[in-house]
């Protein structure tokens, strides 16, 4: 059995939700949401409290979480690129975009840069066909990109990540 982390403060909302659905095998859905909601991600620790309370065993639940593509076992980066890959971005280069972002940051889709400033992800249209190809970092729409300009994008968000770090007395972790 996976054995909570003591040193890490359960968030009080998940904690509310293991209490309010302690004994119920039916609520392990809801619970990986809640864990996710809190953390961000699920951690083992939240998989192994979970168990405790469902009877569910960890291998069971990391079998569900494995399953449902909305479940993550690991944080997210500080800046998620969602690159899109609709029909209308696809047809002007999206593939080539992606070969650029995943030579660049040295990451697949649906991972996260060793040093955590970047989660890669791949995703259907995102509604702006008209600036094909399009991603997003964030809450901002990037378009009419090119290798060029999304190389530049890159190191830009990536210099202003390494500033932050700086400011904030921080070193960054080598790049993956
Ligand atoms: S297909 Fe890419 S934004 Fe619509």
């Amino acid at each position: 059995m996976i054995q909570p982390d003591e040193s890490v403060r359960v968030p009080a909302a998940f904690e509310r939700m293991l209490w309010r659905h302690r004994g119920e095998p039916g609520m392990l859905i809801p619970l990986l949401q809640a864990a996710q909601d809190s953390y961000g991600f699920v951690p083992e620790s939240a998989i192994g409290q979970i168990s405790d309370i469902t009877g569910i065993p960890t291998a069971e639940i990391c079998g569900v979480i494995t399953f449902y593509k909305q479940f993550r076992t690991k944080p997210l980066g500080k800046h998620i690129i969602r690159l899109c890959k609709g029909t209308a971005c696809h047809v002007v280069g999206a593939e080539t975009i992606g070969q650029v972002i995943s030579d660049e940051l040295v990451v697949a889709p649906d991972e996260t840069t060793g040093d955590g400033v970047f989660t890669y992800m791949v995703v259907a249209c995102l509604g702006c066909c008209s600036l094909a190809p399009a991603l997003m970092i964030d809450d901002q729409t990037h378009g009419r990109l090119t290798p060029q300009s999304v190389r530049k994008l890159l190191r830009q968000y990536r210099r202003d990540a390494d500033k932050a770090a700086e400011a904030a007395g921080g070193e960054r972790p080598a790049t993956a």
